[in-house]
């Protein structure tokens, strides 16, 4: 789909996201021809830089955190004529005047404002786009999470963004629903007759939703360490997957028949006993540091794995059990939905034949891709014997070289921003309903005093969490990397 020429402003340009994703993945949609020629891209952050002084920083960041493409200097050289810097301070006045002469009043450009920047900076940013000039028109601004710390802060910082922007101005990102296999999670479900009719509590045992990650929070402990990873993880990005499994089909794929249905499964989560959350914290194994290590803080009681379970009390999902789990420092690097069916109702084979179940598995990351497990017959003369196979679709494999080279979660939402479509954002009621949802439980232990249990770091996180699950007669899938 073409995009129309934009100039789009990244107030944290020089920072650590920028780096890694935003300029790598600008350059990528470059490579693909989707930045029209006249497009401007230029950062705002408060060094003093020049264009060419940003130029280089752009050019180190694709060589470093760019794929393949990264190593074209032909088509990177290209790229950085995009590029502009200017040094502006956030909450003074110094810059903006520059700022504004810089971008061109002209309708037919799409403007965007990109805050990449903490959300301490959203209501200075918003004023200060306001205030002098540079949001009069049709502008559209996009902020990262975090989205506040809890419901109280989401509100005020929904607030102050409605004093300056309408919802339909507001890209509010989780980079989740911009990978590759999440959209397609959609497809798979409202794009085929085959699950439909099976997605719900009549055919569905259980459904598990798995955020898997080696990495520890070396470098960002003092963020980490006041949000834990309910609030970094499930509070958006793994709320954001249940949604998505568990949503009605929207009439339309378009922002608000979307996120209407979202916003019902939120609302529609009952809140969570305590004893049906497992808090874990890492250990050192001896070589990696410890997670209080990594955060500096002693005697910190953050989490850095969460398991729970959870319920949707709506007519499609009773009594379904949802567990999540995420961790840091575990070990696999994968992430993984698993929709897990029930057995079927009789056996014509006989006890001898085991139990069998279906599980439709889709995975996120690596290898994105599903595999539907069948039940067939175990080849060979030795009778009736029942066995499982994976029906396999890797992307890579099934759609070839361009697959791999797809665009990442947030080129394809920039994309989306420029386009003028939100449907894979969030809108403003529904961060607050996923606050109201988790202020309870994160409350809960607060007020208790509760400790994360220990793990190992490199195991796979702690006991009690295969204890949630098993003593309901179930088991945690392997993650397979
Ligand atoms: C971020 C979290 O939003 O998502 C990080 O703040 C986490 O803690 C990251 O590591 C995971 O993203 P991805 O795309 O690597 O799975």
């Amino acid at each position: 789909i073409p995009v129309d020429p934009f100039d789009l402003v990244i107030f944290g340009g020089t920072g650590d996201l920028a780096r890694r994703k935003i300029l790598p993945g600008l350059f990528r949609r470059f490579c693909a021809g989707q930045i029209p020629e006249n497009s401007r891209i230029i950062a705002a952050a408060r060094s003093e830089m020049d264009d060419d002084g940003y130029r280089d920083l752009a050019r180190e960041a694709i060589e470093e955190f760019g794929r393949k493409k990264g190593r074209d200097k032909k088509a990177v050289k290209a790229f950085l004529k995009h590029l502009y810097y200017v040094p502006v301070d956030a909450k003074g006045e110094g810059g903006w005047k520059q700022l504004k002469e810089r971008l061109r009043d002209d309708d037919d450009v799409v403007r965007a404002f990109y805050f990449s920047v903490g959300p301490s900076l959203f209501s200075d940013l918003a004023e200060g786009l306001q205030v002098n000039g540079l949001s009069h028109r049709d502008v559209r601004i996009v902020v990262e999470k975090p989205f506040g710390h809890d419901l109280e802060s989401a509100r005020e910082l929904n607030e102050e963004l409605a004093k300056h922007f309408h919802e339909d101005q507001i890209y509010r990102i989780d980079h989740y629903l911009g990978k590759e296999t999440v959209q397609n999670l959609m497809a798979v479900r409202f794009g085929n007759m085959l699950f439909e009719p099976l997605w719900n509590a009549q055919y569905v045992d259980h459904i598990q939703i798995t955020v898997s990650e080696t990495v520890g929070v070396g470098g960002r402990g003092s963020y980490y360490d006041n949000a834990g990873a309910m609030r970094d993880m499930v509070q958006n990005h793994l709320m954001q997957l249940l949604c998505l499994i568990a949503m009605e089909p929207p009439a339309r794929f378009e922002a608000d028949a979307v996120r209407d249905e979202k916003l019902k499964v939120i609302r529609a989560l009952d809140p969570v006993d305590p004893d049906q959350i497992v808090r874990g914290q890492y250990t050192s194994d001896g070589q990696m540091p410890s997670y209080r290590e990594d955060a500096e803080n002693p005697t910190s009681k953050t989490e850095s794995y969460i398991a729970l379970k959870c319920y949707i009390s709506n007519w499609r999902w009773a009594n379904t059990p949802f567990y999540l789990r995420t961790g840091k420092r575990l070990n696999a690097q994968a992430s993984e939905i698993a929709v897990v069916f029930k057995d079927a109702p009789h056996s014509i084979f006989g006890i001898d034949a085991g139990r069998h179940r279906n599980v439709l598995s889709i995975r996120l990351q690596p290898n994105e891709g599903m595999t539907l497990g069948v039940t067939i017959k175990e080849p060979g003369p030795g009778g009736m014997r029942l066995v499982d196979v994976p029906l396999d679709m890797s992307f890579a494999e099934a759609l070839g070289p361009e697959a791999e080279e797809a665009a990442d979660a947030y080129e394809r939402l920039i994309m989306d921003v420029i386009r003028g479509n939100q449907t894979l954002f969030m809108r403003g009621d529904e961060v607050e309903a996923a606050w109201a949802w988790t202020d309870p439980l994160i409350e809960g232990w607060e007020r208790r005093g509760d400790s994360p249990k220990p793990y190992d770091a490199g195991s796979g996180g702690p006991d009690d969490a295969a204890f949630l699950i098993n003593r309901d007669g179930r088991r945690w899938r392997r993650i397979q990397t």
